[in-house]
């Protein structure tokens, strides 16, 4: 199990040089110039390339069980789709139903996750409270590498967590050494919202954005924000959408307090126009939570990715297919919540984003890769090309072009929400755990070959937490 990758120009988050890559048994074992290929070596030519950590998508669902379906991609598809974009990791999410026994969720998606073709992790939500899940928390951090809980603020009636739960599991999490994670829309205002959207008779697509606009995921946000604020515990802001969402993580970052914000591609690049299309399934193909926004807020993303407000970048990966959307023809609320892009972020990034001068190759490589590894514990072990390292790479050709559609993408979905985009700048290969597994257009992802990823609790990226909380220790008055 030796490849070597010749020829190319390393591109790490904090430097660019040229060498060559020696992978064995998985990992990278030498990197230097003119390096000798050892009898036996697989050769990768990276001339006029750049090789550069795989891609880390920190926030997919594969297989979701979610508003009454399953999501069409499941972990072997959709990691396996991964690789021909070069994302060589996603990070999951075990989704207990309320009342569920959380361990029992955590075995049940491992299950599911054993097919992966690349490496795995998950965040685990926490979606409802008592001390059964107080004390399966501290088993999931401490015996499973569990090191960051979601709290999903929207989806009232279902997984939705109110300020009782986000205060007692950011509490716990405080604990344990985990960070928070939350998807910040205020599920109160969303549901009267719908229904007044539905007693005006808008029973359509466009009716989604209309009850979930940005101030809902502003108000969201600030409030996580604060409440993480109170019990001292880092704060994570998944699929940031909008302005307002940017300014509560900005206005908190300025004063010190450790927040992060991750942005999908989708909401990078796609304005809220797509929910008034006359044609119905591909209206409905673009609902997703949070919206798509209006035209404006994309811009202030890029600025917020620019000016290091936001770190990652993610796709929330969460197929469904035209039947499943369809599910909510009279009523826009029934239409299950998703959409896909695994496959294209890592391409949309690059031709967005630094064909057009907003990044650099080195930021590029930050915000798809390196920061979400130093977020989530598992860094230089991922996200860095550098000797002792997973082999996880893509060989990168900045004037290789690709078409996005759903005719030809990967992806276990009938829809492309990035469909005809032509990208300049797209991996010609992929390395996973050391294997060639997508070369110029062919992919050879092997069923089962990805490893579950233990993240270990008091990340050194964001080792203050809890300081404060001793610094600033209540004292009772003696009298
Ligand atoms: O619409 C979405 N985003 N579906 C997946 C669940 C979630 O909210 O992340
Ligand atoms: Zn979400
Ligand atoms: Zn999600
Ligand atoms: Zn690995």
């Amino acid at each position: 199990m030796r490849l070597l990758i010749r020829g190319g120009t390393i591109v790490n988050a904090d430097q660019s040089f040229r060498g060559d890559v020696l992978c064995e048994n998985g990992k990278i074992v030498a990197i230097g110039e003119n390096l000798s290929a050892p009898s036996g070596a697989e050769i990768v030519d990276a001339g006029g390339c750049m090789v550069m950590p795989g891609g880390i998508d920190p926030h997919t669902h594969m297989q979701l069980p979610f508003m009454g379906t399953v999501a069409s991609e499941d972990f072997y598809t959709g990691t396996a789709a991964g690789l021909a974009g070069g994302t060589t990791m996603i990070i999951d999410f075990v989704i207990p139903s309320p009342q569920q026994d959380i361990l029992e969720a955590f075995h049940q998606w491992r299950e599911w996750a054993e097919k992966s073709a690349a490496d795995y992790s998950f965040h685990v939500a926490i979606t409802w409270w008592d001390d059964s899940v107080r004390e399966a928390m501290k088993t999931l951090a401490e015996e499973y590498g569990i090191n960051s809980f979601k709290h999903f603020m929207a989806y009232k009636g279902a997984i939705m967590a109110d300020d009782e739960i986000l205060v007692n599991s950011f509490r716990r999490a405080r604990e344990l050494g985990a960070i928070c994670t939350v998807h910040a829309e205020n599920g109160e205002l969303v549901f009267q919202l719908q229904q007044e959207v539905l007693a005006q008779g808008i029973t359509g697509p466009e009716g989604h954005p209309m009850s979930r606009p940005p101030i809902v995921e502003g108000e969201a946000a600030n409030r996580a924000i604060q409440i993480a604020n109170v019990m001292d515990v880092p704060l994570y802001l998944v699929h940031t959408s909008c302005d307002e969402a940017l300014s509560a993580i900005t206005r908190a970052r300025q004063t010190g307090q450790r927040v992060f914000g991750e942005v999908l591609a989708g909401h990078l690049v796609i304005d809220d126009s797509v929910y008034r299309n006359s044609d119905w399934a591909t209206a409905a193909a673009h609902v997703m939570s949070p919206p798509f926004r209006p035209k404006g807020h994309q811009e202030k993303l890029w600025q917020g990715l620019q000016s290091g407000m936001l770190q990652t970048t993610a796709t929330d990966h969460c197929c469904f297919c035209e039947p499943q959307k369809s599910m909510g023809r009279d009523d826009f609320t029934k239409i299950p919540n998703g959409t896909a892009g695994v496959e294209d972020r890592m391409h949309v990034l690059w031709d967005q984003g630094v064909n057009t001068g907003r990044l650099t190759p080195n930021e590029f490589v930050a915000v798809t890769s390196t920061n979400a590894a130093k977020i989530f514990n598992i860094y230089p072990r991922k996200g860095c090309v550098q000797v002792g390292a997973d082999a996880d790479l893509v060989v990168w050709d900045p004037t290789a072009t690709r078409t996005i559609s759903k005719d030809t993408h990967h992806q276990n979905i009938d829809f492309n929400i990035f469909e005809g985009m032509k990208v300049t700048g797209i991996n010609i290969a992929t390395i996973s755990n050391g294997n060639l597994v997508y070369s110029k257009g062919e992919l050879r992802a092997v069923k089962g070959a990805g490893n579950y990823i233990e993240r270990p609790c008091f990340p050194n990226y964001v080792q203050a937490m809890g300081k404060h909380t001793q610094a600033t220790k209540p004292t009772a008055v003696k009298r």
